[in-house]
């Protein structure tokens, strides 16, 4: 009835999902929540698909840690998003210490990607991830400083011809409100599609900070759909300075709202996906110093206002 999976569809979204992580498996008060498909229809692993895990020697493939988390997704009934091929960050060593010339290293990501897409078939992957940096210009990775910008390319069909049925996302951040970055991305995704590159759709991850959610996001959302690809919102939480008072858990309550009603008021936002449901799991606090407390369960794995926001927002 009014759990936030069952919510998103009612309002004709594919999910509401959230990210997990291996190391989080063994809590059965966490997994107690996490394997309700009406409360999750999708997770995400948030470490076990990215390359230091998938591929950590050239060539040499572990896949125990994703699996797992895809064998999860399929007993409990839910849609996986595969989380990532390309990404600068979590490189093993032999890839960001790059010394390859270009068709070396188009080969490393064509094998890289297509054994990911191919080996998690049918799924949505982030086969990019932050490819921009905040003033709109490209990072300046082993990818981009090896091949350009032609790197984006090379990993979109290398995953289209691994699994012609996988819906293929480029995934970033601050992109939620008009500026240079989102701007990149839009002219990226016209420049991809007018040359014919496979390219579905476009994450949001939607890191935020109580009272600051972009007011624009709702008409982001729509012109990034107007461009042709469908968006999902990928990786939300909204974090605080701590401690936590009042005020901010009802400031927060209200925030998620705002984002969930931008994602539901838009048809081709296809669902979203918070980055772990639960503050003990969060990855905010050991990123973000003195910060916490960015999600719709508490510690104690028992609902915040926020999760209200969530139920208001569909
Ligand atoms: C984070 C994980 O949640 C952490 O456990 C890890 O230590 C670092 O990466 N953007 C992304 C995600 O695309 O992959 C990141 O996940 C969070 C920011």
């Amino acid at each position: 009835t009014g759990e936030l999976n069952q919510l998103a569809k009612a309002k004709g979204k594919l999910y509401f999902g959230t990210a997990t992580d291996n190391n989080e498996l063994s809590d059965t008060a966490y997994t107690a929540i996490l394997d309700d498909h009406n409360m999750f229809g999708q997770i995400t692993p948030a470490n076990s698909m990215k390359w230091d895990a998938t591929e950590p020697s050239r060539g040499t493939f572990t896949f125990a840690n994703g699996d797992v988390i895809a064998n999860l997704a399929k007993s409990n009934g839910q849609l996986l998003r595969g989380h990532n091929c390309v990404w600068y960050n979590q490189l093993p060593s032999w890839v960001s210490s790059g010394g390859f010339n270009s068709a070396t290293l188009t080969s490393i990501i064509q094998t890289h990607c297509s054994t990911l897409v191919g080996h998690y078939k049918g799924q949505v992957w982030d086969v990019v991830n932050e490819p921009f940096n905040d003033d709109g210009t490209w990072r300046s990775d082993v990818f981009y400083n090896t091949l350009g910008q032609s790197y984006v390319s090379i990993a979109l069909q290398a995953a289209r011809t691994a699994d012609p049925n996988a819906k293929l996302y480029i995934n970033e951040y601050n992109i939620e409100y008009a500026g240079a970055k989102a701007t990149a991305m839009m002219n990226l995704v016209k420049s991809l599609k007018s040359s014919g590159v496979p390219l579905d759709g476009i994450g949001l991850q939607c890191h935020f900070i109580v009272g600051d959610v972009p007011t624009g996001l709702q008409s982001i959302l729509q012109q990034f759909v107007a461009l042709g690809v469908e968006v999902a919102i990928t990786e939300l939480d909204i974090r605080m300075t701590l401690p936590a008072t009042n005020a901010l858990l009802q400031q927060q309550e209200k925030d998620y709202q705002t984002v969930i009603s931008a994602c539901a008021a838009v048809e081709g936002c296809v669902g979203v996906t918070v980055w772990d449901f639960t503050d003990k799991y969060s990855w905010v606090p050991n990123t973000f110093s003195g910060q916490g407390e960015a999600c719709p369960w508490d510690a104690n794995l028992q609902k915040k206002p926020a999760y209200s926001g969530i139920v208001a927002g569909w």
